[in-house]
């Protein structure tokens, strides 16, 4: 059948946190546009993207909220959150402090979020392997005591990151 814009099954608002610099902003060009950004700028704000993911048969229309990690742009807090059922909760696995800063981004949440909100855990930049600095071990451990889905990602090279969006898409579904 044929589809148009506004025909979709399920609108899923989900949103990125975690430190500047992890790659929140590439992980949704890659997966909204399937882009890279070599040199991106910090986030200013908000923005958002959607893309159509199908899962069991139904159209999902993802829409991927996008906020600056840094203190000083963050948005207003209570808007951004709104109506969203999922997270998707980054660190960089080259940058240990990224990785620390996991339980503040928690507590957020709790403050903020819905208490039945998906929360993916996500560490990114798998493709500088020579620079890791958080083990694949260390994401599932603290995914696993904080009841997280946990995956590792590339938004430079794409691994994972379509699968991170829809595992989070069909979780919810
Ligand atoms: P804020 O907007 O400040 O919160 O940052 P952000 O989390 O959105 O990070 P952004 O996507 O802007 O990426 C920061 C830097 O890391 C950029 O130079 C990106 O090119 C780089 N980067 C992002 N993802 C990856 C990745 O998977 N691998 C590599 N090698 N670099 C990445």
């Amino acid at each position: 059948r044929q589809r148009s814009d506004d025909d979709y099954d399920m609108l899923l608002k989900v949103v990125l946190i975690g430190d500047s610099g992890v790659g929140k902003t590439n992980c949704l060009s890659r997966f909204c546009r399937g882009e890279f950004q070599a040199s991106s700028k910090p986030t200013i704000g908000v923005e958002f993207a959607t893309k159509a993911l199908t899962i069991e048969g139904d159209l999902i229309k993802c829409q991927i909220w996008d906020t600056a990690g840094q203190e000083r742009y963050r948005a207003i807090t209570n808007a951004y959150y709104r109506g969203a059922v999922g997270a998707l909760l980054v660190y960089d696995v080259t940058r240990a402090s990224s990785f620390e800063s996991i339980p503040r981004w928690l507590n957020e949440l709790r403050e903020h979020a819905s208490s039945d909100m998906v929360v993916m855990l996500v560490g990114n930049k798998t493709d500088l392997v020579d620079q890791r600095d958080v083990s694949m071990q260390q994401g599932q451990e603290l995914a696993q005591r904080e009841g997280l889905l946990f995956i590792e990602t590339s938004a430079l090279d794409g691994s994972n990151v379509e699968q991170a969006f829809s595992r989070v898409a069909a979780e919810i579904h």
